[in-house]
Order: C-alpha cells, then sequence, then structure tokens
C-alpha cells in the first residue's frame, strides 16, 4: 500500500450468484477506480447471516463471490480482496460503534423496515444493527471512497454520522468517508417490474440478469423485459421506466451517453434495442465468465490469495482498533 493514494473500501453479500446490479451498480466500478486507489473488497459473509443460509451452499458461495471479484478484474496481489469474517476486528468495532448508534437512527433504515417485512418470521437483532457492522467495515480500513450502488446511500450516511460522532468525543481517529456513485448503473431495475430494484431474491427469474447468466439466457431475458406500448426509445424514468432501465444498462456497459444511445436508436422500434442491449451485456460478461470457470478450479491459487490478504487486511484493520480500545478506555492486552 502506498502512502499518497487515498483508500478505497466495498464489499458485498455472498449470497447466491450475483445479478447485473451488483455489476454495474458496483463491481464495474471498482475495477475501474482499482488502480487510483489502494482498495480492500470484503466477502461480506457475516452480513449474509443476517439471513437463514444453508451453511454448505453459503461456504461455496463466499468462494465464488472471491472468484467472481478476481474474475472481474481485481488482482488480489494489488488489490486486498479477503474475507470480512477473517478478520474479527469488524465484529470488535462493530460491538463499540453500537455503543454509539442510537436505536432511532437504524429504526429509520429503509433497507431494514424491507427486509422485516420479507423475513417477518426472523427480524433478528443482526438485521437491526446491520449498518453498525458496515460502518465498522468501512471505518477500519480509514476508507476515503466507498463504491457502492444508490441502495447503499442511507448506509453510508449512517457510516459518517457514526464517525463524526466519534471524532467529535475522542479526537480525529477515523476517516470519514465518501460514497461513489458510478454516473450510470447506480440503481438498475427488474426487468419485469421495471419501477422495482433488481434483486438475487426476486422469485421471477425473468425480471434478473445473473452475471453467470449464458449469451442465450441473456438475450432471451431482455427481449421479454416489460416496456411500454410506445415505440421511441427516449429516457424518461417516469413515463417509460422499462426503456430507461434498457438505456441505463446499456450506458453503464458501453460507456455511451444516454443522448448517444437515443441518437443510435431512432426510428428503430423496441425489437432491435432490446436485442442489442442483450448482445452488449452478453458480450462484457463473457470474459468475466471463462475466467471465473478457470479460477474456480484453480483452488490453490485463490487459498493462497485468501490467506495472504486476509493478514493484510487484518493488519490495517487492527492498527484503527488499538488506537479506538485506547481512545474508549479498554485496557490494552499484556502480551
Ligand atoms: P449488496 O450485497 O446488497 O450489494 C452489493 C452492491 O451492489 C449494489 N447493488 C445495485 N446497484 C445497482 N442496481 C441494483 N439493482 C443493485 N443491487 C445491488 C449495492 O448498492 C452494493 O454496492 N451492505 C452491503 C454490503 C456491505 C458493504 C460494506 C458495502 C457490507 N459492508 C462496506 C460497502 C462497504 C450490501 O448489502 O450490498
Amino acid at each position: 500500500m502506498s502512502d499518497e493514494k487515498k483508500i478505497l473500501y466495498s464489499g458485498m453479500q455472498a449470497t447466491n450468484s450475483l445479478t447485473l446490479g451488483n455489476y454495474l451498480g458496483a463491481l464495474k466500478n471498482w475495477v475501474n477506480l482499482n488502480e487510483e486507489f489502494d482498495c480492500f473488497f470484503g466477502v461480506m459473509d457475516l452480513h449474509s447471516l443476517t439471513v437463514r443460509q444453508n451453511p454448505t451452499e453459503f461456504r461455496q458461495n463466499a468462494r465464488k463471490l472471491y472468484a467472481l471479484y478476481v474474475a472481474a478484474g481485481l488482482d488480489p496481489e494489488v488489490n486486498c480482496v479477503y474475507y470480512q469474517s477473517h478478520v474479527p476486528a469488524h465484529t470488535q468495532l462493530a460491538w463499540i460503534l453500537d455503543c454509539f448508534t442510537y436505536m432511532g437512527e437504524l429504526n429509520r433504515m429503509t433497507q431494514f423496515k424491507d427486509k422485516s417485512a420479507k423475513h417477518a418470521d426472523n427480524i433478528n437483532a443482526g438485521l437491526f444493527t446491520y449498518p453498525v457492522l458496515m460502518a465498522a467495515d468501512i471505518l477500519l480500513y480509514q476508507a476515503n471512497v466507498v463504491p457502492v450502488g444508490k441502495d447503499q446511500m442511507q448506509h453510508l450516511e449512517i457510516t459518517r454520522d457514526i464517525a463524526e460522532r466519534f471524532n467529535n468525543i475522542y479526537g480525529d481517529i477515523f476517516t470519514i468517508p465518501e460514497a461513489y456513485i458510478g454516473k450510470s448503473g447506480a440503481r438498475i431495475m427488474s426487468l419485469a417490474e421495471p419501477t422495482k430494484k433488481m434483486s438475487k431474491s426476486d422469485e421471477n427469474a425473468n425480471a434478473t440478469i445473473m452475471l453467470l447468466d449464458d449469451k442465450d439466457t441473456i438475450i432471451r431475458k431482455f427481449k421479454r423485459a416489460v416496456t411500454d406500448s410506445d415505440t421511441e426509445v427516449r429516457y424518461d424514468t417516469e413515463a417509460k421506466p422499462g426503456i430507461s432501465n434498457l438505456m441505463d444498462i446499456l450506458s453503464a456497459v458501453t460507456g455511451k451517453s444516454l443522448d448517444d444511445i437515443q441518437a443510435e436508436f431512432a426510428g428503430k422500434g423496441y425489437g432491435d434495442f432490446k436485442i442489442a442491449v442483450g448482445e452488449a451485456v452478453a458480450d462484457e460478461l463473457a470474459p468475466l465468465q471463462a475466467e471465473y470457470e478457470r479460477l474456480l478450479k484453480d483452488k490453490a491459487y485463490i487459498e493462497g490469495c485468501i490467506k495472504q490478504n486476509d493478514e493484510k487486511a487484518a493488519y490495517f484493520a487492527n492498527k484503527t482498533l488499538r488506537k479506538v480500545m485506547k481512545k474508549v478506555g479498554l485496557t490494552e492486552m499484556i502480551r
């Protein structure tokens, strides 16, 4: 890690495979930013425990997520790609920060409200304090920048509030992080209900493009995407949420502006447009998918990276944790 570069931190939950939303809202930006910053990317397995997991599948999913990060272009020899649960400082700091976070603040979190509604039989305390663990993740590494999709903005804001509150009492302990939200792709919507976020847990398989879907499946899903009865490819999230979502996807994948996309498809109708979006997405994902398959077979390489990066993450996290423990008055361990 160099002294001049700023620090970037982000991560994803280790549940199921990723969606195109996860990719365009987060992972693709991580890859684009990873040379400019010193980066830490966590496989957020502790966060995933807020929902019941099948242990065998969960362990496999965490490994697959690690391989996907690497396949997408995060070189684990340059970036610190690690497992959250392998660095106990996360939960240690989360407990301390719990004591600096108010029930009222957590009660306002929309993700908590949504998830409580979805898992009414398992509204556990972890689901409630989830944002505090996320704050601990970010603050432990003194991150300057946190690239996420729009749905995580509220969690970033509470992270900043907790950090400022702590700093006001104890001095400049934590760097105050900024969210990084991409120009396009920050909120990819469901293909079946374009006013709803694209989500891993959607029961309708046609609503979601999974990162490991093959080309035919991707094109079929885009062909079926719900649009409107008009024929004009034009960006208008109110009147044309389906078409706007597809334009946003094409823009995020190709880097073309929305205006250029509108001009390119003027007079062409929705059929051609949908196929073009499907092809662009499939072409973007093909190299990632091939690299992912290759990496999954290279167990020794992945395990070596995990070991090395767990240690690197722990080194940085423990530095902050020691400072915090000292400031709040916890007695230092005698070694
Ligand atoms: P998670 O696992 O739900 O999502 C991972 C990332 O994908 C983004 N995302 C989307 N972006 C655009 N459109 C969508 N439809 C879409 N769906 C998901 C999310 O915004 C996120 O950036 N709490 C976090 C994980 C986490 C974390 C952290 C992130 C834990 N600790 C510390 C950053 C820093 C989460 O559940 O993401």
